[in-house]
């Protein structure tokens, strides 16, 4: 599945924009920063197919590539990033909330959670919205090299128990680096399970 062509297909920025939905596809959701654009790259084997950078909300579109003719890997603007303008972080969240809510081929949402700082309230209100649209999602947790094995065993704690109050969650944890290929194929197996 992740051996073949991956192309960025286009950058959605109203649902007025979105591909027709002919086929499945998994989408990549998280705060800002968390690591959702370098994810999508260590799955597809790319340096930059989709752009991470340092600065958060550096994706500011619904970013969508197809994994070959059939499948769709769906990155996300972030969400919980104060810095930008108001009136433009309200037009990306309301963008994002009409992504996960209403998309009939999206197989299931995969919820970035920073392994350095575990389940926010932000990742809540994701949660319950997705809970509400009845959307399965999976939680991955990233960056597991940026930090201690201890304080990475007590956020996947938290992260299991705040799972745990979500009808809608998939209770496995996926714990992943980008940076060295953590939890990676795993990732890959899953997917590949589900579109
Ligand atoms: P937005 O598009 O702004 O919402 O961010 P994003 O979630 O797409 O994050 P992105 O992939 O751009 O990564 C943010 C920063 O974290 C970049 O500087 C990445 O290099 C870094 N980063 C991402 N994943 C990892 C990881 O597994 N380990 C380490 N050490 N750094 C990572
Ligand atoms: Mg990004």
């Amino acid at each position: 599945l992740f051996a073949g062509p991956v192309d960025f297909v286009k950058g959605v920025v109203a649902m007025s924009g979105m591909p027709p939905a002919d086929r499945l596809e998994v989408c990549f959701a998280g705060r800002s920063n968390v690591g959702k654009s370098s994810l999508i790259n260590a799955l597809t084997n790319r340096k930059n197919v989709a752009r991470a950078s340092n600065t958060p909300g550096r994706t500011q579109e619904i970013n969508y590539f197809a994994l070959g003719t059939q499948r769709y890997l769906v990155d996300l603007p972030g969400y919980g990033y104060a810095a930008a303008p108001l009136p433009v972080v309200a037009k990306w969240q309301a963008l994002l909330k009409s992504y996960l809510s209403g998309r009939q081929t999206l197989r299931r949402a995969f919820v970035l959670i920073d392994g350095r700082h575990g389940v926010k309230d932000v990742d809540h209100e994701i949660m319950t919205l997705l809970d509400r649209s009845a959307v399965t999602f999976q939680a991955v947790m990233t960056k597991a090299d940026k930090i201690s094995k201890v304080e990475l065993d007590q956020n996947i704690d938290q992260t299991r128990a705040a799972l745990a109050k979500h009808p809608a969650a998939f209770p496995e944890l996926i714990v992943t680096s980008s940076e060295k290929g953590l939890g990676i194929e795993t990732l890959r197996a899953t997917i590949a399970t589900l579109i």
